[in-house]
């Protein structure tokens, strides 16, 4: 359980119960009526399979926020419910997922999760993640939630406002995505150590829009990092939306090259190394011009040594998030499958591009290393 969980008391070692053992369901509780439909034979079948939870029952079940709870529809909850019943330190399931409930019985459970006595399994976490994800700013809001949960349900919101900004590049879609980003950088402003839980969680489907969050993520990391302490909420906005906005230019090239299995011909490559270029019009055109907009769009295929594209730059002529971007490009690239290399251990890959010094500025790659050996992945 994350140490920022809320102010009530943790569980002693609970078990999960039955009304046997001295749990109950909701009508014991305030004389609410129990949840009604024709799913209750089946909520009863299910109360009575007994659960047996052990000692780290943390691991296994959070407590729900009454913030998450709320946002959640209000006949039908998501995700089955446990309670807490302190005399007996036992978790009783109180909700089973898809039972229609009634304004007594939500009462009820408001009530019981204000007093942190409601608790999710960590089994139904996917389910979780994938609702609140579309309502990302709830992970604000939630203290029970872990730094790694927190990365993957951002991972999943990010992904999705980016496909659907990728998808048709207006305005709106554009905002949509700023909010995601703010949340993020809300959420890793407070405490720069937070961004390290975000490198582990990596998208392995190597579409542009999963790339493009992971990339975000690490470079992300590797800023902060970077800046320690000094950074400003506003540039790191705008650093952040430049991150995950990296390799806007392959929306320019046509899909039947980027998504070509087989090696590219000399036309496609050339085509694919104007990527970068096609950025800088595709930015402006959405008036994002300022430099951390635009930089790590162009030049994320720099290399120290002059080696990479689109403008050959060298050494100090490519700018601090220049360096980052390409750092995190190639380190994403690595650590993910592609069509014609496999994925490699993340350390591994980190450490193959510290030793390469012509391509990559090594305070950025031992930034990196350092990042790597702290963190589990
Ligand atoms: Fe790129």
């Amino acid at each position: 359980m994350s140490p920022e969980r809320n102010g009530s008391p943790p569980p002693k070692k609970p078990k999960v119960g039955n009304e046997e053992n001295g749990g109950s369901v909701a009508p014991a509780e305030n004389g609410a009526s129990a949840p009604r439909g024709k799913n209750q034979e089946e909520l009863q079948e299910w109360i009575e399979q007994r659960v047996e939870v052990p000692d780290g029952v943390n691991e296994e079940y959070y407590q729900i926020s009454p913030e998450i709870l709320d946002c959640f529809p209000k006949y039908v909850f998501p995700i089955d419910l446990y309670r807490l019943k302190e005399d007996i330190a036992s978790l009783v399931p109180v909700y089973k997922t898809g039972v229609r409930v009634d304004s007594g019985f939500r009462a009820m459970v408001y009530q019981r999760c204000r007093e942190g006595l409601i608790f999710v399994s960590r089994m139904q976490h996917g389910i979780y993640t994938k609702f609140i994800s579309q309502q990302p700013d709830m992970v604000l809001l939630d203290k029970n939630l872990l730094p790694t949960e927190i990365a993957a349900i951002l991972m999943v919101s990010l992904r999705q406002a980016l496909e659907e900004f990728y998808d048709q590049m207006v305005g709106p879609r554009l905002n949509d995505l700023r909010k995601v980003v703010g949340i993020l950088v809300e959420y890793v402003i407070q405490k720069p150590e937070r961004m390290d839980a975000f490198i582990c969680t990596v998208h392995e489907l190597s579409t542009i829009e999963n790339k493009s969050v992971n990339v975000c993520f690490a470079a992300m990391a590797l800023y902060m990092r970077y800046y320690g302490g000094r950074i400003n909420v506003h540039t790191l906005e705008k650093v952040a939306l430049g991150f995950i906005l990296h390799d806007i230019g392959m929306t320019r090239i046509p899909k039947f090259v980027t998504e070509k299995e087989r090696m590219l011909n000399p036309e496609e490559r050339r085509r694919v190394k104007e990527h970068p270029l096609e950025a800088v019009e595709v930015l402006r055109n959405l008036d994002l011009t300022e430099e951390p907009h635009v930089l790590p769009a162009m030049q994320h295929h720099e290399r120290m040594d002059g080696g990479g594209y689109p403008n050959r730059l060298r050494g100090d002529q490519i700018s601090i998030l220049g360096r980052m971007a390409a750092v995190a490009d190639s380190y994403v690239a690595m650590i993910t499958e592609r069509p014609f290399s496999k994925e490699k251990k993340p350390l591994l890959a980190a450490v193959e591009l510290l030793k390469d010094q012509t391509s990559y500025d090594i305070r950025i790659t031992s930034l990196l290393v350092k990042i790597l050996q702290e963190v589990t992945c």
